[in-house]
């Protein structure tokens, strides 16, 4: 995995509970975090949903302090007993229902795991802190994400940590209910908590529902690929490895209460992404049936409630912290394409009926 911070000089062992570990970007997260600190202890709790996959933790099978457990974030029995019997002193938390699209077709999944489960988390978390006299260096770490801002047009200005709440869909009204919980709990009772909001991720291990696996796959697959709209929508594009190495920094360094926006300084049009795709694809993977791969793009009808654009504004997380992305888009890319070509083993499995399901809701 892609690792780009040092570790502390001298630094304690965390015991770490990672949920959503098996997801995309937590599970790149426990490689980063297992790699940078092999003498902490981690336990990976996710409830294997859909999205979750233990191919993605494959390689970590022989590390003696990676502990993986099958549960759900709203099971508060089972998180109590984690908390107590592994003596966590740090929560990264990542499980949530993620995707956009899905949040539109069903958005109960959405309510229950991104608020009750983060709810469920903070208030075992809280107890946990409490019987222990409020150690300084416990840390609850809310993954969050700048949709929970709303829309921008082409000429406003990227989002900053003071830009008002606007969710625009389920997803992110879900996601903006857990980051007031979250600020809550601080501000009320002084959990030690971290929150960032980051922008666009893309890499290995990435579910092919969101658009850049989803774009790879079908190129390679020779299958239509389905812009929405116009595809004039920005997204601002960060690479995985570089998100985790800022959620590390925020772990180490962050001051507790605050919020870090984390961006990859990459505002790119969905059209012009796709085009970057197939013509990476072109070139890594020229026997393809379908060359160009530019012929299979296709305009679909728009998402209901599509954001526009977003941005992030990541100068605070630099200053305070100086972090700051280190993975161009093309470069970024050029990686993941090449990533996706070589482990069909992984994805192949996924496109499994419920996905083919899924696709015929969404694309019918
Ligand atoms: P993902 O959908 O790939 O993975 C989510 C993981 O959470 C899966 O492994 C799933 O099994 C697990 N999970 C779901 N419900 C659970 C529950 N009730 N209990 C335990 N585990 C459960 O998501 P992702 O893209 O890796 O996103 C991770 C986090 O980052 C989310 O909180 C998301 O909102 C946030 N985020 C993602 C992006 C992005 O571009 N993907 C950007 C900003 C923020
Ligand atoms: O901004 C952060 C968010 O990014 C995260 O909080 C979400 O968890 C993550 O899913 C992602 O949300 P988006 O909706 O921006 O990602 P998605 O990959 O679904 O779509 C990216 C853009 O591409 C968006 O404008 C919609 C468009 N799109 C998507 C798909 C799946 C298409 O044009 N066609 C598609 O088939």
């Amino acid at each position: 995995m892609d690792s780009v911070s040092q570790p502390p000089l001298s630094r304690t062992p965390r015991h770490v509970i990672i949920t959503g570990g098996a997801g995309f970007i937590g599970s790149n997260f426990v490689h980063h975090w297992c790699h940078q600190y092999p003498g902490d202890r981690v336990i990976v709790l996710d409830a294997l949903t859909y999205a979750g996959n233990r191919a993605n933790l494959v390689g970590l099978e022989g590390h003696a302090n990676l502990r993986f457990v099958q549960g759900d974030i709203c099971d508060r029995p089972l998180i109590d007993a984690l908390l107590q019997e592994e003596s966590v002193d740090t929560i990264v938390h990542f499980a949530a229902e993620s995707h956009v699209d899905r949040s539109i077709l069903g958005p109960g999944a959405f309510v229950q795991t991104n608020m009750v489960g983060t709810f469920t988390l903070l208030e075992a978390f809280r107890q946990h802190w409490n019987q222990a006299g409020q150690p300084d260096r416990y840390r609850f770490h809310h993954v969050s994400t700048d949709e929970v801002y709303g829309s921008l047009s082409p000429t406003d200005p990227a989002f900053t940590e003071t830009t008002p709440y606007t969710p625009n869909s389920p997803y992110s009204a879900s996601k903006a209910g857990s980051d007031h919980l979250v600020r809550a709990y601080h501000h009320t009772y002084g959990l030690p908590t971290l929150m960032t909001n980051c922008s666009n991720n893309y890499g290995a291990y990435h579910f092919p529902e969101k658009l850049i696996p989803l774009m790879c796959i079908n190129i390679l697959m020779g299958k239509p690929l389905p812009v929405y709209g116009d595809g004039q929508n920005v997204r601002d594009w960060l690479y995985v490895g570089d998100h985790c190495s800022a959620i590390d920094v925020v772990i180490h360094g962050g001051k507790v209460g605050e919020t870090y926006n984390i961006g990859g300084n990459n505002e790119v049009k969905n059209i012009d992404l796709v085009y970057m795709l197939c013509d990476l694809m072109d070139e890594l993977a020229p026997a393809l049936p379908i060359h160009p791969a530019r012929d299979l793009i296709t305009f679909v009808k728009d998402r209901p409630g599509h954001d526009r654009r977003y941005a992030i504004d990541a100068t605070k997380i630099k200053t305070e912290l100086g972090w700051t992305p280190s993975v161009t888009v093309q470069e970024g890319l050029r990686r993941t394409v090449t990533w996706y070509l070589e482990h069909q083993d992984w994805w192949q499995p996924l496109l499994s009926q419920e996905y083919q399901e899924y696709y015929r809701k969404v694309y019918a």
